[in-house]
């Protein structure tokens, strides 16, 4: 079997023309402020295509560049001010935060209404409880919108998902539970990972190795959701997944890049564009 190659970047250029299309008419234009703090060079990458991706589609986008040595106070300050901002729609607060500084001490200050990203203890207790968060995380978000696009049915499979960040596996594997499916949220520690990838009919890599997940672990057909983006010696990004040859056996696969990536900023504009609607009262 050869899989189907889904293209993450068109399903998440029709998002977003769609978010464009609706922002023409908004008197007020939807602010994503995000708050970058130190100098990792991927976040600095990411920022960047997210602050591009806001103002394709008419949004306000305020980046906050704050120096590695910044204090607690200060990120504390600063997370306040864009809370009380009524300009300020959507706050982020990239990730990872330089060592000093624990991120569980930052994301329950921002706003739940404004917390795009639905980290905080607020949105995340919602998710979980199977009740609407103001916003749900954008990985997994964006993993659904795959499912529904490629219009693959959840109910009743067995979903391996390796990796249990609170960025992605720990959310999906409630939403893909959610959606009536049998969830194995596989991780570091797990001991038998090949019996259990094996059986599944859908195998989701959140585990930031490159090519972590070999041919070998998956059966015939299986879809494969690639999360990774690694960077190699070289500065080529490369998957979680063992692409060359995982591709010959599954049914669906996402590539590195134009796959998951793509529509994890999709996701961010989608619910920065709904966090505005609720604060201004249009739903
Ligand atoms: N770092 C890597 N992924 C993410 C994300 O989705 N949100 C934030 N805030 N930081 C990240």
């Amino acid at each position: 079997m050869t899989a189907k190659i889904i293209n993450g970047k068109e399903i998440s250029e029709k998002i977003l023309n769609e978010i464009k299309i609706k922002v023409e008419n908004l008197d007020i234009k939807p602010t994503l402020a995000v708050i970058s703090v130190g100098n990792n060079s991927a976040s600095e990458i990411y920022v960047r295509n997210k602050e591009n991706r806001a103002k394709e589609v008419g949004f306000n986008s305020i980046v906050k560049k704050l120096p590695e040595e910044t204090s607690k106070d200060e990120l504390l300050s600063t997370i306040e001010k864009l809370n009380q901002n009524p300009d300020i729609n959507g706050i982020l607060l990239q990730l990872p935060l330089p060592k000093h500084l624990n991120e569980k001490d930052f994301l329950d200050k921002i706003s739940p209404i404004k917390d795009v990203d639905g980290f905080n203890t607020y949105n995340a207790g919602k998710l979980f409880k199977g009740e609407t968060p103001y916003a749900i995380p954008c990985t997994p978000k964006g993993i659904l919108k795959i499912f529904e696009e490629e219009k693959i049915e959840l109910e009743g499979k067995t979903i391996t998902v390796i990796g249990r960040s609170n960025i992605v596996g720990k959310p999906l594997s409630a939403l893909l539970t959610m959606k009536n499916a049998t969830v194995i949220l596989a991780h570091s520690k797990t001991k038998n990972l090949k019996e259990l990838s094996k059986i599944s009919d859908i195998v989701i890599a959140a585990v930031g190795k490159s090519g972590f997940l070999k041919e070998d672990m998956i059966k015939e057909g299986a879809i494969v959701i690639d999360v990774g983006i690694n960077r190699d010696n070289d500065g080529k990004i490369t998957g979680d997944v063992d692409f060359d040859t995982i591709v010959k056996k599954a049914s669906f696969i996402t590539p590195v890049p134009k796959g998951v990536g793509p529509l994890t900023i999709a996701m961010l504009i989608s619910n920065t564009y709904e966090l505005y609607k609720i604060q201004k009262g249009l739903e």
